[in-house]
């Protein structure tokens, strides 16, 4: 773990955490030693930041940097990243400096690129130079061991296995299953006013374990499920390790959630069935002697899988909905198509199959422009390993290197009037490394596939029985972890009068 990552997490955590609590509440901070400790503590590191920023301006005074603003000290830039919007950061940056610029962010110095050519080059052909970087606390919830943090032998054998989980050749089969779950959901909804996110993700939850964990009891999963949820409320908070937080809290439910997993390998050990899941496949893989995984590391991975697939999914989700509900013209195109799919599943009374939702063609261009207009992740993170010369300028070792995946969406050289939702700009495929909602290269997302599926079997659903509306009219975003409509998007849910057949 190196300095630099201390010092962006110690920061962030500074800005998005402490600053706001001693505002509003200075007598909290009086009485509680540990946030006045952290108070002390922070103040020192700003000290100690604007000599190393003065620092690493200057050591590498020969090189030739891209262009850009490193702001006035660790303030300068962040305070600008944090009252504006972060997509208009981004953007003026690009117009100013061009396609790649440096800036000097929660106390990292960052290189910034949005020209698809450079991302390519971080992302794909030179990944080998830019290791994937997270704050430590999130590393150690999430757990070390987990596929994100690593690179080389251990990374590409993980990635084979994750991945053989979720190939459509694997998913396929999960279709009833991910049908059953939205049959159980959507009848909950009807006529209330839902928080569309927070049932997302109790949708993406309960698809993502079964793809984690297979065919599992009710009573583990219900621990799981438990554990997971306090996990989560640690990962999104501040990483004060002291009794009583919700870091400290998550990190116990971590080590339980690790017990109940090497339970569960064991029962199954015992059993001799392997059985489902991601779960499944690592057992096979160690038991045939393909690769050697401990029980943490299958523990760390399974959990790992958990985090990718819950937020993200939920959020584009949600806002799936929110673009239909605004385009009432591309939801009754939509309509029309599940219409079509549902008579047939009338006629020969049966569910959805695989091959039906690979017959949704319309569908499938919302959820493109849904996730190129969402972008819920706008960029990513990784560190250059060692000096890296891209596109004329020298990326000096432990800078941060952000493809920005936002910025290359908005584009309107790749994707003309950018703001305006329009699906059809999907019937001609993107330009090459213009559309990475699900990133590129090695690091790529493994659960793409199974992502689209959870997407089209819910609208599929959706859109036959049930109407939407927005209630209240307070169009914003929030942000944390992922930017979706305000409050979650409340929604009210009607069954149809006439339900399609
Ligand atoms: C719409 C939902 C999703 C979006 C937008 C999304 C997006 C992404 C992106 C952009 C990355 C690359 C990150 C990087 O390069 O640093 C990624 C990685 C990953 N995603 Fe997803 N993801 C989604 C759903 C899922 C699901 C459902 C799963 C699992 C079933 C999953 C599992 C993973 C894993 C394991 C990685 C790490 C791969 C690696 O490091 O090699 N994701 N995802």
């Amino acid at each position: 773990m190196s300095c630099f990552q201390h010092t962006f997490y110690t920061m962030q955590v500074f800005f998005t955490e402490l600053l706001p609590l001693q505002f509003d509440s200075y007598q909290f901070l009086i009485i509680h030693p540990s946030l006045l400790t952290s108070f002390i503590f922070c103040s020192f590191f700003l000290i100690l930041f604007h000599f190393m920023q003065w620092w690493q301006q200057h050591r590498h005074k020969h090189k030739r940097l891209p262009p850009g603003s490193m702001g006035w000290s660790y303030l300068g830039e962040t305070l600008k990243l944090y009252t504006e919007n972060p997509n208009s950061f981004f953007s003026n940056r690009q117009k100013w400096y061009g396609d790649i610029f440096k800036t000097h962010i929660l106390g990292c110095p960052c290189v910034m690129i949005s020209s698809p050519k450079a991302a390519r080059t971080v992302l794909v052909t030179q990944a080998h130079l830019f290791k994937p970087t997270y704050p430590p606390s999130k590393e150690k919830l999430i757990g070390q061991e987990a596929i994100f943090f690593q690179q080389g032998a251990y990374h590409s054998m993980l990635k084979k296995l994750v991945q053989a989980s979720f190939l459509p050749s694997t998913i396929r089969n999960s279709v009833s299953e991910v049908e059953q779950i939205v049959l159980k959901l959507l009848p909950t909804w009807a006529n209330r006013t839902i928080n569309t996110l927070q049932e997302m993700k109790k949708y993406a939850f309960e698809v993502a374990a079964i793809s984690a964990f297979g065919e599992t009891n009710e009573l583990e999963m219900e621990e799981i499920r438990e554990l997971y949820s306090c996990l989560e409320k640690g990962y999104n908070s501040y990483p004060l390790h002291l009794p009583g937080t919700s870091y400290w809290k998550a990190m116990k439910a971590r080590k339980l959630l690790n017990e109940t997993i090497k339970m569960l390998i064991y029962r199954r050990k015992e059993s001799r069935k392997h059985g489902g899941g991601l779960l499944g496949v690592l057992m096979r893989a160690r038991s045939h002697n393909l690769y050697q995984l401990s029980d943490s590391q299958i523990a760390d991975n399974l959990i790992g899988v958990l985090f990718a697939a819950h937020d993200t999914t939920a959020s584009v989700l949600t806002w799936v909905l929110k673009f239909l509900h605004d385009n009432a013209n591309i939801l009754e195109a939509v309509m029309r198509e599940h219409k079509g799919i549902k008579s047939k599943l009338a006629t020969e009374n049966r569910g959805l199959s695989w091959d039906d939702t690979r017959h949704m063609p319309f569908t499938n261009r919302v959820i493109q422009e849904t996730l190129r207009s969402a972008s819920i992740l706008s960029f990513t993170f990784r560190e250059a390993v060692r000096d890296v010369e891209l596109e004329g300028y020298t990326i000096p070792k432990g800078w941060k290197v952000l493809p920005l995946f936002r910025t290359i969406h908005h584009s309107p050289h790749f994707f003309p009037q950018p703001h305006k939702f329009d699906p059809s700009r999907f019937e001609v495929a993107p330009r090459p490394n213009t559309y990475m909602p699900f990133g590129n290269g090695v690091h790529s997302c493994p659960g793409s596939e199974l992502a689209k599926l959870e997407i089209l079997v819910l609208l599929h659903h959706l859109t036959i029985s049930y109407r939407w509306q927005v209630v209240g009219n307070e169009d914003g975003i929030q942000y944390g972890p992922f930017p979706v409509p305000k409050h979650g998007l409340p929604l009210k849910i009607t069954l149809r009068e006439k339900i399609f057949t």
